[in-house]
């Protein structure tokens, strides 16, 4: 298996905001190679069994705490070398029914993030952003395709964050990274769709119900390549503001990934439904491509193709809800 270089051999004190989460605790046990780790969470959707094993061994620091807390942040943040930030509101969704949850969770948090960076003197930052950024645009995009502005209110605050990164760059000196992930997928999944199809068929084991017509469909990032990716970025990336696009190069359409999760549950002649129409839901994007080639020059590509990704994953998610012990 390829692992990510490590630019140092000195131990780096990494802060990692919602490192309790699904992408956060698979970037952590990687982390606790390089030295001591603290994540802070609200563990609204994160959980302390993700990071279980690493706070056991004394690798892991956790603080509950409040992003929006400002003061609270700082505080946790003080002492380390690098911030990871990771916490959003996971799911674009949310914000139809709640529309100022991607202005808190998103924004502000990131503004929180970055100002608390600053006061601690922190010039290393590391950012999740997504491929929402490209709005709906179904040609394969590259970093500086953004023709087309984000139509979700999660989009509009990753768009946001990644602008406050670039203007901290310029004028506090921070070195930082922005990766745009496609949809990732893996074990400890919090949200998403192959976590909701098997949520669906544990619940009622005779049908799975889809939003839209099913042909909506994203490139799949593994979670494993996306913390190796994220790590890839910040250690390789040569410029001050490192913006990188991290997912492979296809795509799997929603009807595949209905299809597998069907297969994968104890029902497997449960039948689909589709709710019909493009779209899942107002703001999502039916079909969206994101290039890889700008990491690949850089020298890191992914393991799993998005079919692959999504095939493991479904194995994966399926073995986590399906199994005795979460009945
Ligand atoms: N999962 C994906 O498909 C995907 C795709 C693109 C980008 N991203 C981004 O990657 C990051 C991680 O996503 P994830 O899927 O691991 O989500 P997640 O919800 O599993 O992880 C986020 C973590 O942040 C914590 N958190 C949220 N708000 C907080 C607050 N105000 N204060 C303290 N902690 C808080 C949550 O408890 C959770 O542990 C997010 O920024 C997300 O937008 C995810």
């Amino acid at each position: 298996m390829r692992r990510v270089t490590v630019r140092a051999m000195e131990r780096v004190r990494s802060f990692v905001l919602g490192g309790a989460g699904f992408i956060g605790s698979h970037l952590v046990d990687r982390l606790v190679e390089r030295g001591p780790v603290t994540v802070f969470d609200n563990l609204s959707i994160g959980k302390r069994a993700f990071i279980a094993p690493h706070l056991a061994s004394g690798a892991v620091n956790l603080v509950v705490g409040e992003a929006l807390d400002e003061a609270a942040l700082r505080q946790a943040m003080a002492g380390h070398d690098v911030v990871y930030h990771l916490s959003a509101n996971p799911e674009a969704r949310w914000g139809l029914e709640r529309p100022r949850l991607d202005l808190e969770q998103g924004t502000i948090v990131t503004y929180n993030a970055l100002e608390s960076a600053r006061l601690n003197g922190i010039k290393q930052f590391v950012f999740a952003s997504s491929g929402t950024v490209y709005g709906n645009n179904p040609e394969p995009c590259g970093e500086l395709d953004l023709s087309e502005l984000p139509f979700s209110l999660y989009g509009a605050s990753k768009i946001a964050g990644e602008s406050m990164i670039a203007a901290y760059v310029e004028c506090f000196g921070l070195r930082a990274s922005i990766c745009r992930f496609g949809n990732v997928v893996g074990r400890r999944g919090t949200h998403g769709a192959i976590l909701d199809f098997c949520k669906k068929l544990k619940a009622h084991p005779e049908y799975l119900d889809v939003l839209g017509d099913g042909r909506q469909a994203k490139p799949y990032l593994h979670v494993t390549d996306c913390a190796d990716g994220i790590l890839f970025v910040h250690d390789h990336g040569k410029e001050r503001l490192n913006v990188y696009n991290l997912a492979p190069p296809d795509i799997t359409s929603v009807r595949r990934i209905a299809e597998l999760c069907v297969q994968a549950s104890p029902s497997p002649n449960a039948r689909i439904e589709f709710a019909g129409g493009t779209q899942g839901w107002p703001g999502d994007v039916p079909v969206s491509r994101i290039k890889p080639d700008k990491l690949a020059a850089l020298g890191f590509r992914v393991r799993h193709t998005s079919d692959k990704a999504v095939e493991l994953s479904v194995k994966e998610v399926a073995r986590e809800v399906f199994s005795p012990e979460t009945a």
